[in-house]
């Protein structure tokens, strides 16, 4: 590896989705381009992600799949680099991928196809990447620039580009640092959470639900103005499946979340039904047809109902049975938190970035994109969609 230049028309800092797109772009528009991160390989998230095939994008990416205090900020930035824009790209670089589910695309072979895009673009643009470097500060120049002091070395750049992504996963390099750049430079932070993330729950509830970790069923989850309808899965801390993980971007600590057990079915207008035809069929093997045998007998005990067989529950009875069964809300006592985060919720605010070219309002040459900002997408793809986006319109403008 040759020294660390002293001197790069954009200097990024992170080298994970966002930034590495964002230099690819601008090299490719004759911009000198250095990538500086502090982990020791690039792309480590994208490597970790869609379970080690990334789930690179959704086919139908639309800025409601956002979450933001600005709803508006991400429109223009998807608009100008879509789902299409990148699938093109992916398939330029001969990388096979399947749809999964609900519009979710994933490699067909392996995360490492896409750090490899990716790196294969910045060679073509000329953009030079560093790993393993510690940045230590940096420092406006009049009338414009920084120069960046790194443990390796000072750099001095016309753009600087913040890339550092989110809180989640610390393990894998994730820290703080752009959001304390951004308070450098007078921006405002949306208070951070973590999002896509498994909720907890207290010892007792855990007790009970201690033969299900592992146990899956489709639900409608809802919290607040969300409602997901995905599946959820019993774990040894409490609750995860993308209805948990999607439903844990609207939850803040101390608000019920509500699961429908069995969504599209009227539980106690079937139940009655099932009365009419099977009066002599207990309850338990009745429901054994809609859930596991574990999961009746959990959601039986949960309630405190006794399984008879059916004709001996009025149609009053079977009704108040159904209500019960089909509705269960609990208030978690929290999550697993940014240890096991897919992302971020908050960041950088964006009413004080540009929705066109994402360069800071209050200092120019300064650019964010990626995860410190104020958006976090929905589970399925839209966070790399994201990542894309914004760094496709800071690296035509850096
Ligand atoms: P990203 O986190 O990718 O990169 C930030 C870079 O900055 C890192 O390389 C880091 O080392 C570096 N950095 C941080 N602090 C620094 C510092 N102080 N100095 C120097 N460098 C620093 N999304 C999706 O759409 N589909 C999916 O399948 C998944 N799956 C998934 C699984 C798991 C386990 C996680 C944790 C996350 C996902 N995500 C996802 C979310 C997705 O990974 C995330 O939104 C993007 O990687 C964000 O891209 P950024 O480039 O903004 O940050």
């Amino acid at each position: 590896m040759t020294d660390l230049p002293t001197q790069a028309d954009v200097l990024i800092i992170g080298a994970g989705a966002a930034g590495l797109m964002c230099a690819s772009v601008a090299g490719k528009r004759g911009r000198s381009v250095l990538v500086l991160d502090h982990a020791n390989k690039v792309g480590k998230k994208i490597l970790m992600s869609g379970g080690g095939r990334c789930n690179f994008t959704n086919l139908y990416t639309a800025p409601d799949n956002f979450y933001s205090e600005n709803p508006h900020f991400c429109k223009s930035a998807l608009a100008r680099y879509t789902q299409w824009d990148f699938i093109a790209l992916v398939e330029k670089h001969g990388i096979s991928y399947h749809e999964k589910t609900l519009g979710q695309l994933f490699c067909d072979n392996k995360s490492r196809d896409i750090v490899d895009l990716l790196l294969a673009e910045c060679r073509e643009a000329r953009a030079q990447i560093r790993t393993r470097c510690e940045i230590q500060r940096v420092e406006p120049l009049a009338p414009k620039g920084f120069e960046v002091h790194t443990a390796l070395g000072k750099v001095v750049c016309e753009s600087l580009v913040i890339a550092t992504g989110g809180l989640s996963i610390p393990t894998m390099g994730a820290t703080g640092f752009g959001y304390d750049l951004a308070k450098q430079f007078g921006h405002n932070i949306i208070p951070t959470r973590a999002a896509l993330v498994p909720f907890t729950l207290n010892k007792r509830a855990l007790a009970r639900q201690q033969a299900l970790p592992g146990t899956s069923l489709a639900v409608n989850a809802s919290c607040g103005s969300g409602h997901f309808h995905e599946q959820m899965l019993f774990t040894h801390k409490g609750l995860s499946g993308p209805a948990v993980l999607q439903i844990s971007s609207h939850w803040k600590k101390g608000m019920p979340v509500t699961f429908d057990l069995t969504p599209g079915l009227d539980l106690p207008e079937w139940l009655n039904a099932q009365r009419g035809k099977r009066q002599e069929s207990f309850l338990h093997t009745v429901l054994a047809e809609l859930w596991s045998k574990k999961l009746v007998q959990f959601f039986l005990q949960r309630n405190g109902i006794e399984s008879k067989p059916l004709k001996q529950y009025s149609e009053q009875a079977i009704k108040v049975v159904g209500e019960k069964l089909q509705t269960w809300t609990l208030t978690p006592e929290g999550t697993e938190g940014y240890r096991t985060a897919e992302v971020t919720l908050g960041g950088v605010d964006t009413h004080e970035v540009s929705s066109r070219s994402m360069e800071s309002m209050k200092q120019p040459g300064l650019y964010f994109i990626g995860e410190v900002l104020d958006v976090t997408g929905w589970l399925g793809g839209f966070n790399f969609q994201w990542a894309w986006a914004s760094a496709h319109a800071a690296g035509g403008e850096v």
